[in-house]
């Protein structure tokens, strides 16, 4: 078997295993209770907590873990408009469906303003319309990512940060793709909000976490108990928690050699496509640019993704077609229309790990010259 779904979500990493086991069965307390059972989970937590806020260089009280990045978005969202008077979203039309659906449904209950940015044929947003946007109108939040899941183009998140302060508008960045990928310096990159999920860097699923600098005040989405200081309540996931800083450790301890490793990866798998394979189309110049794991592109006409994307499952090999796979159904893809490629619907999405080797990448090319010579 052989997986090539790293952008969906990657393998927990043996390491973060092992840490998540020892805390699932060794350690049962509530961490909001009081006795000795409680507190050596909060010390979990709270220790999981300063751990990630010192690799990205912010105040752990800045850190909300959250059950994943969609609710950090969510909360982030929600705590903009209602709390600080944010009356106009400034955003782009290649972000996550995260970002766009809880737009849909935020302006179903508050009037505000939504103004897409155009992006160019490689995904860059047009960041001189953003300055002249900012230069008037409402209070502003910019939602712009930080790199993009499906064809892997990366914005200059620093520079649309600064074009934000001078204007005095809030930014946030989703950092999903490369939170353990990069160094992600928060202490020079100054996002408003941005947001985590463990599980896309061989942490586990259904754990994440809300970035807040101490300057930005937001209610909460979800009340109750009034667990992460009155931020996010329910009980906190003690064992989610503790993996993702372990997952921290693993990713910012390896970061140079698996950035390296992965991507000679990618250049082979770019080059053995290439040389078997005519006529490939890489979105976003995805063969040579962008996320170093994440190869976008469209296989010349007849093929379609579907087909390819079947017969790759076949012989055992997972990747992603041009078309958004959230939730099972198979629909066109928003990127790829905004970038204007008419080839969405031949496109697949080889994204790499350091889990991965040349070995399955001559596999593959094996298994596609079997079915496309
Ligand atoms: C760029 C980006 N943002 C947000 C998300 C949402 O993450 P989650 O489903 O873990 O909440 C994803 C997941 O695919 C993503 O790739």
């Amino acid at each position: 078997m052989i997986y090539f779904d790293n952008a969906a979500t990657t393998p927990l990493d043996p390491e973060v295993y092992e840490t998540m086991c020892r805390v699932m069965k060794d350690v049962c307390g509530n961490p909001s209770s009081v006795h000795s059972f409680g507190r050596e989970s909060k010390v979990l937590v709270e220790e999981a907590r300063i751990a990630i806020a010192t690799y990205l260089k912010v105040n752990a009280s800045e850190i909300y873990f959250t059950a994943s990045a969609t609710e950090a978005i969510t909360t982030a969202f929600y705590g903009a408009v209602r709390d600080i008077g944010i009356r106009r979203i400034i955003t782009s039309p290649i972000e996550h469906h995260a970002v766009l659906h809880a737009i849909d449904s935020l302006r179903k209950t508050y009037p505000i303003e939504v103004c897409f940015l155009t992006v160019d044929k490689n995904g860059y947003p047009d960041l001189e319309k953003l300055g002249e946007l900012l230069e008037d109108g409402p209070k502003s939040l910019v939602i712009l990512m930080h790199a993009n899941n499906e064809i892997g183009c990366m914005n200059p998140v620093e520079k649309i940060s600064n074009i934000c302060k001078a204007q005095n508008a809030l930014f946030l960045s989703d950092m999903v793709q490369t939170f353990g990928k990069y160094p992600n310096d928060l202490s020079l990159i100054k996002p408003d909000f941005t947001c985590c999920s463990a599980h896309k860097f061989h942490g586990p699923k259904g754990v994440g976490f809300l970035y807040i600098p101490g300057n930005i005040q937001i209610s909460p989405l979800i009340t109750g108990g009034g667990q992460e200081r009155q931020m996010r309540s329910g009980t906190e996931n003690t064992y989610g928690i503790v993996g993702m800083a372990r997952a921290f450790d693993v990713a910012y301890r390896d970061m140079e050699k698996n950035t390296l490793y992965i991507s000679g990866l990618k250049s082979y798998f770019v080059e053995c496509l290439n040389s078997f394979f005519p006529g490939l189309i890489y979105h976003a110049g995805s063969d040579h640019q962008g996320l170093y794991n994440i190869i976008s592109v469209a296989f010349p006409e007849p093929y379609k993704s579907e087909m390819l994307l079947q017969n790759l499952d076949i012989h055992g090999i997972a990747v992603s077609g041009g078309s958004a796979c959230s939730s099972g159904a198979v629909g066109s893809s928003h990127v790829l229309s905004a970038l204007n490629a008419d080839t969405e619907g031949s496109t697949i999405r080889f994204s790499l790990s350091k889990f991965n080797t040349t070995d399955e990448i001559e596999q593959t090319i094996g298994v596609l010259k079997k079915i496309l010579l």
